[in-house]
């Protein structure tokens, strides 16, 4: 059974084909980053233009290179929410035309389930139960994963979420946008214990997060005509401060839940530091460690394309208002139909 997914939610656009027998047959895509990039930050209406320019091309794309024709489609998956209203409408909008032109069916998709189970594309995958750090741009989640549709939040940021707090300290530090990636670039050139930052919420029991106050502690540490040096150590006290954070944490959730399996995914997944102290913390614990690949950690439409399979018991006819949703809790979900 193949199926298209379409991914719209924020800066990316993205399509695949994922077929169930077959696996992930093509998955292609246009990110924004330099649209955006003299603005400093996603401008939610530019990105909806985009998502219309990219959209049908790229859809044509992966249907080449999966080497299927849209009759071929059997159900077309799309990014539901949560994200930018506009721009989720605008992949809804050609999930729901599509749809209704071929008659098939539709299936809306949570974009973090997406991230969550990404790792699910690789060869190497996690059984349940397990448990997932979910570190994007908007959020910041520890969830117990019983299976397909069944997560406990067992801690998330009571403010900025990882990613944010990346960008918004790149920003402080004068890097370009998107700024977790640089900084984590910046702070290779770093040199361990200039500034020793705070980790966070680690001094008191619970499994939340605050990143917001990292922040500030940069910017009160930030010299009034900084050196590249002096930049470069500041990444790097702060990427190990929310590296270490985020260790500590998976770690005190590891013991909670008894979990032999760690999942971590979303856009800081990507970050080096962060995948090698929970290489160190799962080796310690004798548990197992799995990440999508770094261009599954980001947003992308492989692992929509993937959700959709997973949930094409859901599948519905494309008829009524086109289902969006900008904010939407991942608890909401409920284990797919017919399993
Ligand atoms: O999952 P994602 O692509 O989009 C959202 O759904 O938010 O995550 C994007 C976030 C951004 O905040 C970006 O700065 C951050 O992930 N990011 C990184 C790295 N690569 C992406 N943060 C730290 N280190 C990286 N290497
Ligand atoms: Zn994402």
């Amino acid at each position: 059974m193949a199926i298209l997914g379409i991914e719209s939610s924020c800066d990316e656009t993205a399509v695949a084909v994922y077929d169930g027998a077959r696996g992930l047959l093509s998955h292609v895509l246009h990110s924004q980053v330099a649209l955006h990039a003299q603005y400093g930050g996603v401008v939610p209406e530019l990105a909806s233009r985009d998502h219309v320019r990219r959209i049908v091309p790229l859809t044509r794309q992966a249907l080449a290179q999966a080497g299927v024709e849209l009759a071929d489609i059997e159900a077309i998956a799309y990014t539901a929410g949560p994200g930018l209203i506009g721009a989720l409408m605008v992949g809804g909008a050609v999930a729901a035309g599509l749809a209704l032109a071929e008659n098939r069916p539709l299936v809306p998709v949570h974009h973090m389930e997406g991230h969550l189970l990404a790792p699910m594309l690789e060869e190497r995958r996690p059984e349940f139960p397990f448990l997932a750090l979910l570190v994007s741009g908007g959020h910041t989640l520890l969830v117990a994963v019983a299976g397909v549709g069944r997560y406990e939040i067992l801690g998330e940021s009571l403010d900025d979420a990882v990613g944010e707090a990346f960008d918004k300290t790149a920003k402080l530090l004068g890097l370009p946008y998107p700024g977790g990636p640089a900084l984590a670039a910046l702070a290779q050139r770093g040199r361990p214990g200039r500034y020793e930052f705070p980790r966070p919420m680690t001094d008191r029991p619970g499994l939340d997060f605050s990143f917001s106050g990292l922040k500030t502690a940069v910017l009160t540490a930030l010299p009034a005509q900084p050196s590249e040096q002096d930049k470069a150590d500041l990444a790097r006290g702060f990427e190990e401060a929310v590296v270490e954070t985020l260790a500590v944490k998976c770690g005190r959730a590891l013991d909670a839940t008894g979990a032999r399996g760690l999942v971590v995914a979303g856009g800081v997944g990507a970050n080096k530091r962060l995948r090698a102290e929970l290489d160190a913390l799962a080796r310690r614990r004798g548990v197992g460690l799995y990440f999508p690949r770094g261009e599954f950690c980001t947003d992308n439409a492989a692992m929509i394309a993937y959700v959709g399979w997973v949930r094409r018991g859901e599948a519905r006819p494309a008829v009524g208002a086109i289902e969006a949703r900008a904010r939407w809790p991942l608890t909401e979900l409920q284990p797919p139909k017919g399993s």
